[in-house]
């Protein structure tokens, strides 16, 4: 029994995290007339999408021609064949009318001539089945597209009453003895409560884990807390080996350059001044998927033709673009690149390193966003209560990779989904049930160790040691021998976590102890990835083996599933979805296009 005291709240939904999946889905749950509570560590418009630059994809065809076809075919080839196709087609057929939607909303995109929404060419992004030129599919609101996206979202979900937790950090689910996930506890930052929401359904969408590693473009608040959340219950995580490093961060700091840069003429050199992606892409060249480009940087640079004092980085031109269209399409690189690299962009070039940036693992869902827990029976069954959208959730709908600009429109479009299936799952006049205690003390059992934990090793260099093992050991290309050692690494780092030292034990404004349940939350996300990319024989997407060079679509197209058991980590497999939603017959796309080949660009 926890000498901790509750302030009980009940609604029908409650959604944690306040980013762009988070946002869509609260509005959409708050528009049906559903009571919803939007928990938030982060203020609303502080979450992690107001840094998206370079645009959410759509086939709205205003630039050319384009049909969600095309853009289904080139995420199926994006995903390296591992994303489900049922996910993949929900996505690309349903991206224009998310992107409407949003333009009604009130996001403010930038515009062609004619006022149609402007769109700009990223990396995988072709016509006519990856046969035709690039395709101009990103539609963006300059470069700073996800914060124009998230303004307006939680503008929007205030219209309809959507009730806002902010700076709460969830500390744990609440889940019945049947299995059945009834609320959440958190804690309220500012005046030390501990607050226990009821809900018939939690909706996780806490964003990624980018900060489990030593150099990200994700924020500080990137701590995989839905996937930690869900690992403690002992449910899978999927697919985690497949972390994505974005080809442009700035060199040193880690601030991400948008893949838009190349998208509006920006190229890539090396130190003999060779524009190296025709050799490795000769038709998409810069603009090929990203987990390629990242990995003919990292060759380039292996092989000494690297720039910079230490042949250890690339240069990204934009000196060649006019300055007026620097100015409209790309101020906030060109920000950016003057703060963090002293660049004026109009005259020199960009130092970068491609830096981690999405993880296209989470916790496994279906396209409607309900959490998976799987058995061996049933690959797809679905857990009571429980969904989880964004980057903390896996459709899968990136598979293996991720194509830029697929993130923000996967927020939406699953964010909406999510809301549409609570609407119909929910039942409105059930009695809320009430929070099971062995499960509530479970968590503030956990929460009370953590908040007392007089070790040696201060939170922060435990930090530093687990970010500099997945910085070193699960990198853009791997080997038997690093996964290995890296596993051995992190087990060890991860057992340090028992003797942890935090300082401050007081409930108001501690943020040693909020960096500590964030720090065992990332914990249970690196370890879920080391594991899982040491299992997995072949080379996929963003996992690059170099033992196993070629990818195995006999033995290896499967997901990986990781479920934790305090430090250990046990691996099964799910079947991927290989069929789409609609038959050919019917205005589908035709199975043969998206039958697995080469991966060429
Ligand atoms: O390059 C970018 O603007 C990032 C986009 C994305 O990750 O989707």
């Amino acid at each position: 029994m926890t000498a901790y005291e509750f302030i009980d709240h009940s609604y029908d939904v409650v959604v944690v995290g306040s980013g762009g999946s988070g946002l869509r889905a609260t509005l959409g749950m708050a528009e049906q007339g559903l009571r919803t509570a939007c928990i938030t560590k982060v203020f609303p418009t502080r979450s992690h999408t107001v840094a998206a630059q370079g645009g959410i994809a759509a086939a709205l065809a205003n630039m050319g021609p384009d049909h969600w076809h095309w853009h289904m075919y080139d995420t199926v080839k994006g995903s390296d064949w591992l994303g489900d196709v049922d996910a993949m087609e929900y996505l690309a057929r349903e991206a224009p009318a998310a992107v409407y939607e949003l333009e009604h909303y009130g996001v403010p995109f930038s515009r062609t001539e004619e006022g149609r929404i402007y769109q700009r060419p990223f990396g995988g992004h072709t016509t006519e089945f990856g046969e035709g030129p690039p395709v101009q599919r990103t539609a963006a609101a300059a470069d700073r597209t996800g914060h124009a996206i998230l303004h307006t979202l939680y503008g929007q979900s205030l219209k309809h009453n959507a009730e806002f937790f902010i700076e709460y950090f969830a500390i744990d689910l609440i889940m019945s003895d049947d299995g059945v996930c009834t609320g959440l506890l958190a804690w309220k930052l500012d005046d030390g409560t501990i607050h226990r929401f009821s809900a018939r359904m939690v909706v996780l969408a806490t964003g990624g884990y980018g900060r489990a590693y030593f150099s990200a473009t994700s924020a500080h608040t990137c701590t995989g807390d839905g996937g930690g959340m869900v690992a403690r219950q002992g449910l899978p995580l999927q697919d985690m080996e497949f972390v994505q490093f974005h080809p442009t961060g700035i060199y040193g700091a880690g601030v991400l350059i948008t893949e838009g840069a190349r998208g509006e003429g920006g190229f890539l050199t090396n130190s003999e001044g060779e524009r190296f992606m025709e050799r490795y892409a000769p038709t998409y060249k810069d603009l090929a998927s990203r987990d390629v480009v990242s990995r003919c940087m990292t060759l380039e640079i292996r092989q000494g033709r690297g720039v910079g004092r230490n042949a250890d980085h690339i240069f990204l031109h934009l000196d060649h673009l006019p300055p007026e269209a620097l100015a409209e399409r790309l101020p906030g690189i060109s920000e950016s690149a003057r703060i963090f690299a002293g660049v004026d962009v109009t005259r020199d070039p960009i130092p970068v390193l491609p830096t981690v940036h999405y993880n296209m693992g989470g916790i496994p869902t279906n396209y409607w966003g309900e959490v998976l827990d799987p058995s061996e029976d049933d690959h797809d069954r679905v857990l009571p209560g429980l969904m989880a959208i964004g980057e903390a959730g896996c459709a899968s709908v990136h598979g293996a990779n991720r194509l830029g600009s697929n993130s923000l429109i996967d927020l939406v479009v699953f964010g909406r989904a999510a809301a549409e299936r609570a609407g119909t799952v929910i039942d409105r006049k059930s009695p809320p049930r009430s929070p099971d205690s062995r499960s509530v003390d479970a968590a503030m059992d956990n929460f009370d160790r953590l908040r007392h934990a007089d070790g040696s090793v201060p939170t922060a260099a435990l930090r530093h040691e687990m970010q500099t093992t997945m910085q070193e050991d699960a990198a853009v290309f791997r080997t038997e021998e690093t996964l290995a050692f890296g596993c051995d690494r992190m087990a060890e780092v991860a057992s340090k976590l028992d003797d942890i030292k935090v300082t401050d034990r007081s409930m108001i404004w501690n943020s040693d102890l909020v960096e500590t349940l964030e720090l065992s939350n990332l914990m249970a996300n690196a370890l879920a990835t080391i594991v899982s990319a040491e299992a997995r024989k072949e080379s996929r997407g963003a996992h690059a083996h170099e033992d196993f060079p070629e990818r195995d679509d006999v033995n290896w197209r499967k997901h990986t599933l990781a479920r934790l058991d305090g430090n250990s980590v046990s691996l099964s497999y799910r079947d991927v979805h290989v069929a789409p939603l609609t038959g050919e017959g019917d205005g589908g796309i035709a199975l043969d296009k998206i039958a697995p080949k080469a991966r060429v660009y």
